[in-house]
């Protein structure tokens, strides 16, 4: 079966990340998602932690409008110098080189894509740098069938404390049979 086509700048990325031995870039099922919430914001400030090899960032760039502004950060010197080198001929995309925290100068996010920083060790604040209605997206889970979730066993926290945020409308919707995401809206 032919395989479904994926917007130009992702080739490129996932090419850098194929040479860098990344091997931690969003799937393309996380991709659309990210495409779509970029275009849902058409004059928005489209955040990611964690550039990575820009995968995720060229997802992002797809949906961009042409007011939109896209701020991504990596602390790994080289992925993000190298990342940076695919988005330079858009001066709406900014590459940063450091710490997650570097966002927080953007904020409000009307898009946060928490991917690298922040996600795990500074939930509340993640949840603070979005606009209101602003949307928030985290991939990299494992769907569980009960309630609260559970992974390897234990109530996972993490995810629960997204899904139950009284500043979030959340949910979680399946990526792949085998992994999930959370995608929420901060409440105006
Ligand atoms: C899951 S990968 C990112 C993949 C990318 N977002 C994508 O979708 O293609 C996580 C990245 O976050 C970076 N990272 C981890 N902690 C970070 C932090 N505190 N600040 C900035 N970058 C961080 C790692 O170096 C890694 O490249």
């Amino acid at each position: 079966m032919a395989e479904r086509v994926v917007p130009e700048r992702v080739v490129p990325a996932q090419r850098l990340a194929d040479e860098a031995g990344f091997k931690k870039s969003c799937i393309p099922e996380v991709g659309r998602l990210l495409a779509l919430a970029a275009a849902a914001k058409p004059g928005g400030v489209v955040a990611e932690s964690g550039t990575g090899a820009g995968v995720g960032t060229a997802w992002l760039h797809s949906g961009l409008g042409p007011g939109a502004r896209l701020v991504t950060v990596e602390r790994d010197e080289e992925l993000a110098r190298r990342a940076a080198g695919l988005f330079a001929d858009d001066d709406r995309v900014r590459v940063l080189t450091g710490d997650w925290r570097l966002l927080e100068a953007h904020a409000p996010f009307d898009v946060f894509f928490c991917d690298g920083g922040g996600k795990r060790d500074a939930p509340e604040r993640v949840v603070e740098l979005l606009a209101p209605g602003g949307i928030l997206v985290l991939d990299d889970f494992t769907p569980s069938a009960e309630w609260p979730p559970r992974f390897e066993g234990h109530v996972d926290e993490l995810r629960l404390f997204y899904l139950t945020h009284p500043d979030l409308d959340a949910t979680e919707v399946l990526t792949t049979p085998a992994s999930s995401a959370v995608v929420a809206a901060r409440r105006a």
